[in-house]
């Protein structure tokens, strides 16, 4: 007996057909269609209600509190979010398994039921007794804290009916699933239709809710894009193992600064905030060697020293070899080329490899002119003083642009105890220089590379 119509939906981005197909038409992933029971029609409208309802209302009628923020204890997670969490919004936050979500949010509830009030942590991943384990570790004390191991999304939201919590933690939403549907926990529509339900349940009751979302093995949130468009707020937690620093990334927010990030340490007892993330970065720098240079980017609305290391050596194969690790490829060929024509740096028969240390991954252009110092730095093995941070874009003619927000990075570079900056002409004038802090404007990749050696 076929009751409802089948639909089927790809696995990897949502998208829908009527029928089977081998490759999806939208993102061009292979096999990814599954047969799916489409939810029955009306069941999902009768909840749009939640989000305001009762008709339309004039702007002017329409109360803007301005959106008061509750704390999570966590001062790096709070900034993150915009300055704490908003009543009545959803956060997903994603990141690669053992990554420190589950730490995070325990943290976070802990300080939230006892500053705040009761909060519901809903695991579908672990067991209460393994999460009291983990709460032991990180020395979570008495609170209302209630755990709940749940994977159905009708009985999660009975349980938030009976225990009124100020907020829901779900871990995680791919292993939610709703009676309303026939496919499997974890499929697309799952996915959708128990952030959807969280969603109503959210805002109708103002209660603020984050979801632990996974992420696939080419890094984007697995299963449904679909889950980024229906919450608020869209964080990442980046990072490696086997390094001890993490860091939160905004990608979406609708209540405060996209691509703001929090940086945190994992230590034995849990997630602890870095508030100076440059002293941290350049903790091991060491000190007058070649093919070091520092540079100061900006995330978010904050600015961060990081250490850019080059290293030149012989080729011993006929095709020298280029590797950049936190950089792109395609901007190291650029300057490279630069380099070699304006700078007459010949670097052909050379291999050349530029990380940028700590893990970072930079993308401003503005790290331009601190790769090229680098690599300069390492082929005439003359290291570049320690006490100087390099920034500038360079442009293919050998010339340095100017860059945004020259005040912010050179104050972050004169707190830090560093004396000398070299930076685009014209981009801050010596009037606006911190004291202390000499500013050396370049032009060309020639004089900045004669004012560092
Ligand atoms: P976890 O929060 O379980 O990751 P996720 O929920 O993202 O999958 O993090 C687990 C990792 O963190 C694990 O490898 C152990 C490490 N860890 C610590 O180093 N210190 C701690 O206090 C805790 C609780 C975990
Ligand atoms: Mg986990």
């Amino acid at each position: 007996m076929k009751s409802a119509k089948s639909i089927y939906s790809c696995q990897t981005c949502g998208a829908q057909s009527p029928k089977w197909l081998g490759r999806c038409p939208e993102c061009g992933a292979w096999n990814s269609f599954v047969e799916e029971r489409g939810a029955p029609v009306g069941e999902g409208r009768s909840a749009a209600g939640a989000l305001g309802g009762g008709g339309s209302q004039l702007y002017e009628d329409v109360q803007a509190d301005a959106a008061e923020r509750i704390s999570s204890g966590i001062s790096e997670f709070d900034r993150v979010l915009g300055g704490g969490i908003v009543p009545g919004s959803l956060v997903l936050l994603g990141g690669e398994p053992g990554i420190g979500k589950s730490t995070l949010l325990l943290q976070a509830a802990a300080n939230f039921a006892a500053t705040v009030g009761p909060v519901l942590y809903c695991s579908g991943e672990e067991s209460g007794h393994q999460i009291k384990m983990r709460g032991e570790r990180l020395g979570v004390t008495r609170a209302p804290l209630y755990l709940l191991a749940e994977t159905c999304v009708e009985r999660l939201i009975d349980e938030i009916d009976r225990v009124k919590p100020a907020l829901l933690i779900v871990d995680s939403i791919q292993t939610v699933f709703s009676l309303k549907l026939q496919s499997a926990p974890g499929s697309v529509s799952q996915v959708r239709q128990a952030a959807t339900d969280l969603l109503f349940i959210a805002k109708s009751r103002n209660l603020p809710a984050i979801l632990v979302g996974h992420v696939t093995k080419d890094g984007s949130l697995a299963g449904p894009k679909v889950l980024e468009h229906v919450v608020d707020t869209v964080l990442y937690f980046e990072g490696h193992q086997q390094q001890a620093h993490r860091i939160v990334r905004a990608v979406k927010n609708r209540f405060g600064a996209v691509s703001e990030l929090g940086v945190f340490e994992m230590t034995a007892t849990g997630l602890k905030p870095v508030p100076n993330p440059s002293a941290l970065f350049l903790a091991e720098r060491p000190a007058n060697v070649p093919g070091s240079s520092v540079f100061c980017a900006i995330e978010g609305s904050r600015p961060m020293l990081v250490e850019v290391q080059a290293l030149v050596s012989a080729s011993t194969f006929g095709n020298p070899r280029r590797t950049a690790s936190g950089l792109d490829p395609n901007r190291l060929s650029l300057l490279l080329a630069v380099l070699d024509k304006r700078a007459g740096l010949n670097l052909s028969s050379d291999d050349v490899f530029v990380n940028v240390a700590g893990g970072m991954t930079i993308e401003e252009p503005a790290a331009d002119l601190a790769v090229v110092a680098a690599v300069a730095s390492s082929l005439r093995n003359r290291a570049i003083p320690s006490d100087v941070v390099v920034f500038g874009e360079v442009g293919l003619a050998g010339e340095v642009r100017t860059i945004a927000q020259a005040a912010l990075r050179a104050r972050e570079a004169s707190q830090l105890g560093f004396r000398r900056c070299l930076m685009p002409d014209r981009s801050l004038a010596p009037a606006d220089a911190p004291a202390g802090l000499e500013i050396v404007g370049v032009r060309t990749v020639g004089e900045a590379l004669d004012a560092l050696m």
